[in-house]
C-alpha cells in the first residue's frame, strides 16, 4: 500500500496514512516521509502505542538520534525518569510517582518555544508520541516559521535579517528554572548559545525566523528597551491564527515536527488527570 498524505492545518501539518511505526522503515517509505515532512513540516502517525525500542528504530529510520537536552547540557535535579527508560527518550509528564515527576513540564502551559535552541546544536526533529492523554487541555499548536518569516513586513525584515539571537538556558518552557542556573536579572548576560535570527533551512533551503522563545530573547547589540520593542513586535507578527496549527491528542498518536521551521506550545491541563508523552529527537546541524 502506498503512503497517503492528508493536509491538516492551513500552512502546516498533515497526517501521514500507510506507515506502519511498528516495523523500521525501509528507505523508500523514509524518503517519502521526509519529503512529506519538508512540505508540511508537523506529520502525524496514527497507531497503538508503540514501546520505547518501537520509537527509537522509527526515529533511527529517518536520521541519528539526539538524546535529550538534560543529557546533552548535563542537568542535574531533574524529574526521576524510571530506570528501564532508555536514555534516548525523553519524559514529558504530569505524572508523579512516590511524589515525585516521572517526567518534565508538569500541566502548566508550555510557552511557545523551538525545542533545545538554548544548545549549540540543536536537535532538528522532535518525535512525541502519546500514550496517556488527559480528557481535555493538554493540546500542542504548531507554528510555520518559514510563513512568519516570508510574511515579515519589511520594516521589521530589515533590523532582524543578519542579527543572531542569544537563547536563554535557564528557563523550561513552562517557566521552571533549571537545576543549578541563577535567576536572570539581565537579559545582556543570561547563558546560552548565539544563533542566526533567521536561518537557512539546510534541506529546503528556505529562510524561517529562529526566535527559540520570548521569554529573556535578546538580539545582539540593542539596548534592553530596543530589544522588547522590536522582538514584542515580531512575536505578535509571528502569532498570527493563520500560521498555526493545533492538535488535539489520541493515545498512540506520535507527532514529528521540524525544529529549524517550526516552533510549539503545549497549553494547560487538569493536573488530576495523567498525561504522559515520550519524545525521541532526531540530531540536527549548528543553525546558519
Ligand atoms: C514539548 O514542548 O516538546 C512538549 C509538547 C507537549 O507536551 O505536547
Amino acid at each position: 500500500m502506498g503512503i497517503e498524505t492528508v493536509p491538516l492545518g492551513e500552512t502546516l501539518g498533515a497526517e501521514i496514512r500507510g506507515v506502519d511505526l511498528r516495523h523500521r522503515l525501509d528507505e523508500k517509505v523514509a524518503e517519502a516521509v521526509r519529503t512529506a515532512w519538508h512540505e508540511h513540516l508537523v506529520l502525524l502517525f496514527r497507531g497503538a502505542p508503540l514501546s520505547d525500542q518501537k520509537l527509537i528504530d522509527f526515529t533511527l529510520g529517518l536520521g541519528d538520534l539526539e538524546f535529550p537536552p538534560s543529557k546533552i547540557l548535563n542537568l542535574a535535579g531533574g524529574p526521576a525518569i524510571g530506570s528501564d527508560i532508555p536514555s534516548e527518550i525523553n519524559v514529558i509528564s504530569n505524572v508523579k510517582e512516590n511524589g515525585k515527576p516521572i517526567g518534565h513540564l508538569g500541566a502548566s502551559e508550555a510557552t511557545w518555544h523551538t525545542d533545545s535552541a538554548f544548545v549549540e546544536v540543536p536537535p532538528a526533529g522532535s518525535i512525541l508520541h502519546a500514550l496517556e492523554v488527559p480528557p481535555s487541555g493538554g493540546n500542542t499548536s504548531f507554528l510555520n516559521m518559514y510563513a512568519a518569516y516570508e510574511t515579515l513586513p519589511d520594516a521589521l525584515r530589515s533590523r532582524i535579517d543578519g542579527k543572531k539571537i542569544k537563547h536563554d538556558q535557564t528557563y523550561t518552557s513552562a517557566g521552571g528554572r533549571r537545576h543549578g542556573y541563577d535567576a536572570v536579572t539581565d537579559i545582556r548576560e543570561a547563558p546560552g548559545p548565539w544563533h542566526p535570527a533567521v536561518r537557512t533551512h539546510p534541506e529546503t533551503g528556505r529562510k524561517a525566523l529562529y526566535l527559540g522563545r520570548r521569554m529573556n530573547g535578546y538580539v545582539e547589540d540593542l539596548s534592553v528597551e530596543e530589544n522588547e520593542e522590536l522582538l514584542d513586535a515580531i512575536w505578535e507578527h509571528v502569532l498570527q491564527p493563520k500560521f498555526i496549527w493545533e492538535h488535539k491528542w489520541s493515545v498512540g498518536d506520535v507527532l514529528m515536527w521540524d525544529n529549524r521551521c517550526v516552533m510549539h506550545r503545549r497549553e494547560a491541563f487538569d493536573d488530576s488527570s495523567r498525561r504522559i508523552m515520550h519524545r525521541t529527537q532526531l540530531a540536527g546541524d549548528r543553525p546558519s
